[in-house]
This record gives C-alpha cells, sequence and structure tokens, in this order.
C-alpha cells in the first residue's frame, strides 16, 4: 500500500480533483470554498502516483476531534484506500494529544458505518435533522 500510495496535505491547486470525487460521493457536496477553508489545516489528499484518489481530514479541539470529510474515489473503493487515510488521521490526531474522535454519519449510509465500525468507532447517538433530508447517526471512537 504505501509504495503504491501516499499522504499529503491538501493544496490549493488539488481543489478540483476533491471537488470531483466529493461530488461523486455526497448528496449535498461540500463547495470549493468550504474546502479552500481547510487548506494548511489538518486536511490531507491521498495520491496514487500524481492523481488524488482520496481525502479527509479533522478539526481538533484540544482532546477533542471531528472527522469532517472522508471519501475516495468510486474507482478505488474496497482497496483499502480510506482504510489506509482513516489510520493515518487517528495517527495524527493521537499526535496532537486528541483522545476520542467523532464523527456525523447520514442514517442511510450503511456502507460507511460499517467502515467506521471496523476502525472501531461506536454508534452513541442520533442528530434529528442533521442534514437537509436525514438524521445522522452519531459515531465516536476512543483513542488508545
Ligand atoms: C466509506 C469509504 C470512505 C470507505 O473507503 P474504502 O477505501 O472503500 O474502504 P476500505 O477498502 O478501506 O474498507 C474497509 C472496511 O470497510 C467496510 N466496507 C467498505 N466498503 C464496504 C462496502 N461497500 N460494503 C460493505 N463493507 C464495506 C468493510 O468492513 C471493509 O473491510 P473489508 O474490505 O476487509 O471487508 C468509501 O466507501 C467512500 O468514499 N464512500 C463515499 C463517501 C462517504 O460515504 N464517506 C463517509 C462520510 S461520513
Amino acid at each position: 500500500m504505501k509504495d503504491q500510495f501516499s499522504i499529503h496535505k491538501m493544496k490549493k491547486e488539488d481543489m478540483p480533483y476533491v471537488l470531483k470525487i466529493e461530488r461523486q460521493s455526497f448528496k449535498d457536496p461540500w463547495t470549493e470554498g468550504m474546502f479552500e477553508k481547510e487548506v494548511g489545516s489538518d486536511f490531507y489528499v491521498v495520491k496514487r502516483g500524481e492523481n488524488i484518489v482520496g481525502y479527509g481530514g479533522f478539526i481538533a479541539v484540544f482532546e477533542e476531534a471531528d472527522l469532517i470529510n472522508i471519501a475516495v474515489s468510486p474507482l478505488f473503493r474496497r482497496k483499502k484506500i480510506g482504510s489506509y487515510l482513516l489510520n493515518f488521521l487517528i495517527k495524527k490526531a493521537k499526535e496532537k494529544g486528541v483522545e476520542e474522535i467523532k464523527l456525523e454519519v447520514r442514517e442511510s449510509n450503511k456502507i460507511a458505518q460499517m467502515f467506521y465500525k471496523k476502525h472501531g468507532f461506536l454508534e452513541i447517538g442520533k442528530r434529528k435533522g442533521y442534514y437537509k433530508d436525514e438524521d445522522a447517526i452519531v459515531m465516536a471512537c476512543v483513542l488508545k
């Protein structure tokens, strides 16, 4: 995995590739402006050679962090790229002193819920009306 794929901080020039995957992945995709705010923060892209195949990030506030986005290009799913990225984000968060990571996921997004469960996240609640058309499941993982 490490020979073929690499992880880098997201740069402004990555934006068109990230936006393309975002639009292929979500009903309510982030806009360019939303991503631009994350440049320079804990937001990363996964590259295969020079091509961006996934991205994701977190926002840490003291010992807690929110996973803000994670997606893999549809052509590259189920090849452990998401796992590679999530493990990297967890490692980075730990380095910052984070003890717990939380996230919101659409109630209908069973694939993402299975993905997070596989990585030790547990369902801890629900946020009614979090999305325009759907509730969110809140998941959390205590970092060891
Ligand atoms: C969720 C997502 C990031 C997973 O990335 P990925 O690279 O395909 O995932 P991995 O290959 O690392 O999968 C790891 C584990 O997650 C689970 N999983 C992933 N995709 C799955 C699927 N289609 N069906 C069932 N389980 C799945 C499995 O347990 C898998 O392990 P296994 O392959 O050994 O069975 C990817 O499906 C995606 O981009 N989805 C659209 C965006 C999204 O919903 N993001 C989450 C927002 S909260």
